[in-house]
């Protein structure tokens, strides 16, 4: 039996509505559970060490113990660097997840990485901690601004191809007006796609081989995202790198053109095929972020290519040059 929770601490993103916030902190008193509310430093540019060490502390200020939980409220930002403080604490005391944003929803709420970003480049400093419980409310996407939900969709987006069958088919026959707030389609395909993630870390947690997979568009997109300081969201930066990695695996004749047509009429109908809204790094500058994946080999790249929708393929061995390049020819 799970010990009883004897503390809990919200720490909650501003941006969230009142109502929200009252929602979750009424149900926690009803329940008997003394509370306390932390405020999170909002946004990708406070996802940092500071942020995540500042947090730990104001939870021993709190006074949690081995028996606290912390609930993050808010988006992928908030529980990214909740539950790393989480885990730092006290060696590392529970956590949940209550998403607020589609992309939360859909990915960044499940499987249990957590951490910061560091030296410019996404996600480098972190931990494996798995929230106690996920809880998803599709209301609060109500307030969500129109740029954050497309964010979530470039997710979606990712996982329908590697997860093929219903997910992908239901995304491809969706219209653009299905794929926006709240709509039954809408809902259906946050609920496949959170399962499908799940079954993924379920078989391997710590990400030693098949969790791989759920990289496809990043390796591609992160330097992208880092390096526009904030004009590219996640998900753009991931939609984009998901047709580097299409137009790659239809170069080396490894999928059809078709797959790369499906896949523009997907992004068309997601708000996701813009031109990139920046420009686009120097090779030199891409080197330098792409140096920081974190899934390099012997300095050497893994790229998540495709065969068709619900067959990816974990190629190893690209140059840090070769990413490069097809960076640029994408662009
Ligand atoms: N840990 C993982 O497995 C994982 C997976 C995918 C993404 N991520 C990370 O998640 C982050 C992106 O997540 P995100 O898109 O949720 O970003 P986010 O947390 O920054 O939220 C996006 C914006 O929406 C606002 N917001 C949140 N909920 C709101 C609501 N209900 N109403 C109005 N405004 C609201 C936030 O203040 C913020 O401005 C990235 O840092 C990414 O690296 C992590
Ligand atoms: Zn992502």
């Amino acid at each position: 039996m799970r010990p009883h929770v004897s503390s809990v601490v919200v720490v909650y993103d501003s941006a969230v509505p009142e109502y929200l916030l009252r929602q979750v902190t009424n149900a926690v008193t009803d329940n008997g559970c003394s509370m306390k509310l932390i405020k999170a430093a909002r946004g990708e540019k406070n996802k940092t060490v500071e942020s995540a060490m500042q947090l730990a502390k104001k939870l021993l200020k709190a006074k949690v113990d081995r028996n606290s939980l912390v609930l993050a409220v808010g988006g992928g930002v908030t529980s990214d660097v909740a539950g790393f403080a989480a885990s730092m604490t006290l060696r590392g005391i529970r956590w949940a997840c209550l998403p607020t944003t589609l992309l939360s929803m859909v990915d960044a709420s499940i499987g249990g990485k957590t951490g910061v970003n560091a030296l410019g480049a996404k996600n480098m400093i972190g931990a494996f901690h798995f929230p106690e419980f996920v809880h998803t409310d599709f209301r609060w996407l109500k307030s969500l601004p129109e740029r954050e939900f497309r964010s979530g969709l470039g997710e979606l987006q990712k996982t329908a191809l590697l997860a093929g069958g219903k997910l992908w088919r239901i995304c491809l026959e969706a219209k653009a007006k299905q794929l926006r707030k709240s709509t039954p389609t809408l809902r259906e395909l946050v609920k496949l796609s959170a399962k499908y993630k799940a079954k993924v870390v379920a078989g391997d947690p710590k990400e030693a081989n098949t969790r791989h997979i759920l990289n496809l568009g990043h390796t591609f997109g992160h330097p992208l995202e880092s390096a526009s300081n904030g004009k590219l969201s996640h998900g753009e930066a991931v939609s984009f790198g998901i047709r580097c990695a299409i137009s790659h695996s239809v170069e080396q004749q490894l999928c059809s053109t078709k797959l790369a047509a499906d896949n523009l009429t997907l992004s068309r109908s997601m708000g996701l095929d813009t031109v990139t809204k920046m420009k686009v790094p120097t090779t030199s500058e891409l080197r330098r972020l792409l140096g920081h994946d974190k899934k390099s080999k012997d300095g050497k790249l893994t790229l998540i290519l495709i065969e068709k929708a619900g067959r990816p393929l974990v190629c190893d061995g690209y140059l840090v040059d070769d990413v490069a390049k097809i960076i640029i020819a994408n662009q």
